[in-house]
């Protein structure tokens, strides 16, 4: 497996850990998602959760792509880095009093709504501004996303989206909700999908429910997939661009659209992921019993998702080209559980080489944390260094 190129020189006279963006490739995403989409009329809001670093908002909101929310404050950051509230819609279970205020002040597009309780409160808020506000329900399609258990949401004993059995009752409640008025249905079955025909069985129980809603004599006009597309985290350079083709395509042949129809799709990860590299140096390379450690001076506060999902990110030294040799990465937070990887092969590594943990654009630099007193990593741009 080939190493990422790296502009070596740049890169190495600066403070680490830092994540380092390389905006061509991001660009080069953002258009073949452009392209895609664009073939079958689809519509597609950059999940922000994903990175919500300004200028990666600012690039993706230029290329004309739309935001999915899932906080007031992420609905402020995507206005702020200039994503028409047109095109914004915002999601969660838990959304307060002073987040969908936040939301009804901008005039967003949509609130992807989770329960009743939630609808009855939108609904009192908006009736509070005189406004309407547009809501498409999230509802869990009880479809298997057949991804790692932490990330997987489209289940019933998930606590995301309105059970299927409960709709009867929402619709009438939502007949009597006079500030609400009902677009579109939502869905989002999990993430890091490596396999796109998993959204087979989506597209089918999308297909079921618009029926389910026409006989009731409820046109919808919005039907929101959510996001989910996976990307290769074992080998990045081979595979920097996920097959947006393979994705949408299914789409369009599995699902029903019906006549003014608009899909929604709500990607983040495979938006953003490869073109995220944490960059960090080695501290010190220590030997222990039958092991070797290559301690870093990046740690799990800056890029969480090893220790809390045993994620993979591959791990380059781009300073070495000796033979490769084993080691387990660590980072220095005092928790046993900041190792980056175990008996992983890297070249021969000595203090002060440059590692490169590819992968890490998505949930990355958004995930960091200030624990052990922490300073959280700076943000650097290939075209901009
Ligand atoms: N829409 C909704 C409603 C979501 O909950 C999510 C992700 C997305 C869209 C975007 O999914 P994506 O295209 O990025 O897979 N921190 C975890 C991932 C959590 C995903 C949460 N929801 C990780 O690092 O793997």
């Amino acid at each position: 497996m080939t190493k990422g190129t790296f502009p070596i020189d740049k890169l190495k006279g600066i403070e680490t850990p830092f994540y380092y963006y390389d905006m061509e490739l991001l660009k080069k995403t953002l258009k073949i998602v452009k392209e895609e989409t664009k073939k079958y009329g689809f519509i597609q809001h950059y999940a922000v959760k994903a990175n919500a670093n300004r200028r990666i908002l600012e690039v993706i909101a230029t290329e004309g792509f739309g935001a999915d929310c899932v906080s007031g404050n992420e609905v402020k950051a995507a206005m702020a880095a200039g994503f028409p509230a047109s095109k914004i819609v915002f999601a969660g279970v838990g959304k307060t009093d002073k987040e969908i205020n936040v939301a009804l002040d901008y005039n967003i597009f949509c609130f992807n709504v989770e329960s009743l309780p939630e609808l009855e409160v939108i609904n009192e808020l908006a009736a509070k501004k005189g406004k309407l506000a547009q809501v498409a329900l999230r509802i869990n399609p009880n479809v298997d996303a057949h991804t790692h258990e932490y990330i997987t949401t489209g289940l019933s004993e998930n606590k995301f989206g309105f059970n299927m059995n409960h709709l009867d009752k929402v619709i009438e409640k939502i007949g009597t909700l006079k500030n609400i008025s009902l677009i579109g249905i939502h869905f989002h079955i999990g993430s890091q999908i490596e396999d796109v025909t998993t959204f087979a069985p989506l597209c089918a129980r999308v297909n079921e429910l618009q029926k389910f809603f026409e006989e009731r004599g409820i046109q919808l006009p919005h039907i929101n997939l959510g996001g989910g597309l996976g990307i290769d985290y074992e080998d990045p350079t081979a595979h920097p661009i996920s097959d947006f083709v393979a994705y949408f395509e299914l789409f369009h042949k599995n699902l029903q659209l019906r006549d003014g129809q608009t899909a929604h799709f709500e990607l983040g990860r495979c938006i953003v992921a490869q073109c995220g590299a944490l960059m960090t140096k080695v501290t010190y390379v220590k030997e222990g019993e039958n092991k070797k450690f290559a301690i870093l001076d990046a740690g799990m506060t800056d890029l969480i998702r090893p220790a809390l999902y045993q994620a993979y990110h591959k791990i380059e030294n781009i300073s070495s080209d000796l033979p490769v040799q084993k080691y387990d990465v660590v980072g220095p937070i005092c928790e046993s559980s900041d190792t980056f990887a175990k008996d992983y092969e890297l070249n021969e590594t000595k203090r002060g080489d440059l590692i490169a943990l590819r992968s890490a654009g998505a949930y990355g630099e958004i995930m960091a944390s200030q624990y052990n007193c922490r300073e959280i990593p700076k943000a650097y741009f290939s075209d901009k260094i």
